[in-house]
């Protein structure tokens, strides 16, 4: 997102971050509206407007208060949950449930329930139980559920190991093992509960290459061949996954047109020399949308120069509200959003107040020196960051703001003490 700067301070979609930091506090998460609104509309024309019978469903876990669901929903996107909490999220949202679809490695019977209960549009299957599962789920209720059945393609993306997920050793999804994925296959395609609807596969996440992607979508088409083949069943639909890579620090965002272009491309040609038509294809973007319409605005509290070593400058969150850094070394760059023209003269270390070494933000950063008090915001922390806060050393969850156009919301009030005990019993 383009970089705002007047009278020496950030401003973040038309807001002056400094008057935020003093009106809700710090830490505290920004978000950009317009930012966020503005790739779900790159989304729409260089996708579901550009090829036919196509869909976006937003990877909840990237972020996901009520006031995102609400925000996803408004621009007309599905939704990706992985957990009866995210589902329960999008629920209360008012989320239509045909436009929610439901991934993860480990569902519980208690988490299908709520989904066959609501009758959400899709269920991801991923692990060689969970299809029995649905089934008797389904049987008990008296419903039916159309299903995904996710693949691991055995390829391996570059990118940090922690999010790789689509090489062969990996928890998530079904190896591609004929003797094990065409059995289930032919069990859900004969199930009078699942409707069997296609095949997913999701490679890994902050990808800035499309090599992993194009790899595993062969490997799809050819099980979708076999599956033809072997079984006589025509997949209804294909989910691309996500794992579209953002600017952290000096990165380029590649635009979605460059990853899903090639593949669409492929897609089509697969289908037309067989002259069959194309299934529906869908994709599940986070990270991609959420990152970098965020920022975490801090203040600067205690600085330690250890001489001709480092100089550690401590802000009031850390691995908290940002566990990144230290889960998989993930880089940040920031600035001072109250000295946002001065030049820089210091290089420093920016550290969380947690009881961890690793509790690092960003590392030999070029600052003008900072002093006390100082407001500091990182920039591209909208996916992963609030989703994955903890109370870590019973330090509060940060509130959440949306900014538009120079006008501020509250949309996740800072977590109190009281609410952080609340289910404690003494
Ligand atoms: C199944 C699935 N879909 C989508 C995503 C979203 O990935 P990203 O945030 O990189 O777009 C993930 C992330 O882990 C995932 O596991």
């Amino acid at each position: 997102m383009e970089k705002e700067v007047k009278d020496n301070r950030l401003y973040w979609d038309g807001c002056d971050t400094v008057q935020l930091a003093e009106k809700y506090g710090t830490p505290l998460f920004v978000y950009s509206e317009g930012e966020l609104i503005g790739r779900f509309d790159e989304l729409r024309r260089d996708f579901v407007e550009k090829y036919e019978n196509t869909r976006v469903a937003y990877a909840a876990k990237a972020f996901f208060p009520l006031a995102m669901a609400k925000l996803v929903e408004d621009c007309g996107m599905c939704v990706d949950v992985v957990s009866g909490g995210e589902l329960y999220t999008a629920v209360k949202a008012g989320f239509p449930a045909e436009r929610i679809e439901f991934n993860g490695n480990n569902k519980s019977r208690e988490e299908l329930e709520l989904a066959v209960e609501y009758g959400i549009g899709r269920i991801i299957i991923d692990s060689l139980q969970e299809l029995a599962l649905i089934e008797d789920v389904c049987r008990e209720k008296g419903r039916t559920m159309k299903v995904l059945f996710r693949i691991t393609p055995g390829v391996k993306s570059s990118t940090h190991d922690y999010i790789v997920t689509g090489k062969k050793d990996s928890k998530f999804g079904i190896p591609l093992d004929d003797d094990v994925i065409l059995p289930q296959l032919k069990a859900a395609i004969e199930s009078e509960y699942v409707e069997l609807y296609g095949l997913h596969f999701h490679v890994g996440s902050q990808l800035l290459d499309n090599v992993s992607h194009l790899q595993a979508l062969d490997i799809l088409l050819d099980l979708v061949t076999k599956v033809r083949d072997q079984l006589g069943y025509e997949m209804k639909e294909l989910n691309l996954g996500g794992g579209f890579g953002v600017t952290y620090v000096d990165e380029k965002r590649p635009p979605y047109s460059y990853f899903l272009d090639p593949m669409m491309e492929k897609i089509e040609g697969y289908y037309s020399q067989k002259g069959l038509p194309r299934p529906n294809v869908v994709i599940e973007p986070g990270r991609s949308v959420a990152a970098e319409a965020g920022i975490t605005l801090y203040t600067v509290g205690s600085i330690k120069e250890i001489k001709g070593v480092r100089k550690y400058v401590s802000v009031d969150g850390g691995m908290t509200d940002n566990i990144r850094p230290a889960l998989y070394q993930a880089e940040y760059t920031g600035v001072l959003a109250n000295r946002a023209q001065e030049a820089a003269n210091d290089v420093v270390t920016i550290c969380g107040k947690c009881c961890e070494s690793g509790d690092i933000l960003i590392r030999d950063l070029s600052v003008p020196k900072p002093a006390a008090g100082d407001v500091f915001a990182i920039y591209s922390t909208g996916a992963y960051g609030y989703s994955m806060a903890s109370n870590y050393n019973k330090n509060t969850i940060p509130a959440v703001v949306f900014v538009r156009d120079g006008k501020d919301r509250l949309v996740v009030r800072r977590q109190t003490y009281d609410d952080m005990i609340a289910n404690e019993i003494i």
